[in-house]
């Protein structure tokens, strides 16, 4: 068969968002003739409302195949296998009456994605939406219309953590970051020694016991820049990296700083032959 992400098939005006796939056989597989696949853009943070939800699997029941793939890992809403007369009734649904847009394929901007952010995660020091929202709305063009030699990613992080993955797998990175000083409720850090609350908020099993706060946090800092002396904790800010092991293993005690802003990186690939390379900061 033929496949091709943008530039087989489509709909008019946009150069990506359909991943054309025709069969060089449809005599011998005819219910596979045409299985083209269309990228819808998703929500910034994939929020959605059921009513929306079901009248996109509505259009795909009736216009495709009906098998979905939510989400795929560039970020968008896979609708799997259509026939070329159903791109353009597809889209138009999709643009007029839900007021969503396909994504990015092929060698464009593919659709910006982030984490939760600060709609549900109080680590977030952007508002990661926002900052898609916007980029997606600037970056139409590059968005429908594929210019470059290759794809092309952003994505948005609220913290370190990078729950999207950013630095791996995006062109362009924004991660929220704070400047300041990591803010340390004492009380907090001495329960979490004390064996009256569940480290690392119950990730690694959800049974209260001692933290050996030496052991598990101050020795496991990249920089040592920690110290605990049996009553509390200092962190030697400026030379923390943000991390956010210890943070992560002590949410109820530790938070990030108040003056926040973002890191941008650039540069990361996958590439097929070379392995991963990071973004770097710019
Ligand atoms: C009927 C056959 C195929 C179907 C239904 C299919 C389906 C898909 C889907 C749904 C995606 C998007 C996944 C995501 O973003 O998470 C995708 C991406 C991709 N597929 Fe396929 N695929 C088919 C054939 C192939 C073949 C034969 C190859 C290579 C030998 C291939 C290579 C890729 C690559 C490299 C991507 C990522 C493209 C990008 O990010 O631009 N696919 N495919
Ligand atoms: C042991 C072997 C392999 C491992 C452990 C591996 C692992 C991974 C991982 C972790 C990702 C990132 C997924 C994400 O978070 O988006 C990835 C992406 C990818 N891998 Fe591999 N991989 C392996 C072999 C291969 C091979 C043999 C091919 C091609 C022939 C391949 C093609 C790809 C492609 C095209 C992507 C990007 C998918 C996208 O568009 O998002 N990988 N792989
Ligand atoms: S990247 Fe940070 S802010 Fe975003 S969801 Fe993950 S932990 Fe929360
Ligand atoms: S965030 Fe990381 S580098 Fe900073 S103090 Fe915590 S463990 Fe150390």
């Amino acid at each position: 068969g033929h496949w091709k992400h943008g530039g087989i098939v489509g709909v008019f005006g946009y150069g990506g968002g359909v991943i054309g796939r025709y069969c060089d056989r449809p005599d011998l597989f005819p219910n596979v003739a045409h299985f083209h696949t269309m990228r819808v853009n998703q929500p910034a943070s994939k929020f959605y409302s059921t009513e929306v939800l079901r009248k996109i699997c509505d259009i795909w029941e009736e216009k495709g195949s009906g098998l979905t793939n939510m989400h795929g890992s560039t970020g968008d809403m896979i609708l799997l296998g259509t026939t070329t007369d159903q791109l353009e009734p597809i889209f138009y649904e999709l643009t007029h009456e839900l007021g969503m847009d396909l994504g990015g394929s092929g060698s464009n901007m593919r659709t910006p994605s982030c984490c939760v952010g600060k709609a549900r995660c109080e680590w977030s020091c952007i508002d990661t939406q926002d900052i898609t929202y916007d980029i997606t709305m600037r970056y139409q063009d590059e968005l429908h219309r594929p210019m470059f030699p290759y794809k092309f990613k952003f994505k948005t992080s609220g913290c370190p953590n990078d729950c999207v993955a950013a630095i791996a797998r995006a062109d362009c990175s924004i991660i929220g970051t704070w400047r300041d000083k990591i803010r340390i409720d004492q009380e907090a850090v001495r329960a979490y020694v004390g064996g009256e609350l569940v480290p690392n908020g119950g990730a690694h099993g959800t049974e209260k016991r001692a933290l050996d706060i030496q052991k598990e946090v101050i020795d496991l800092c990249p920089t040592k820049c920690m110290e605990w002396d049996g009553k509390n904790l200092k962190i030697w800010d400026e030379d923390c990296t943000r991390c956010m092991h210890c943070i992560n293993v002590m949410p109820r005690a530790l938070r990030p700083g108040q003056d926040v802003g973002a890191t941008i990186l650039v540069g990361a690939k996958a590439p097929i032959l070379e392995g991963a390379q990071l973004g770097s900061v710019v």
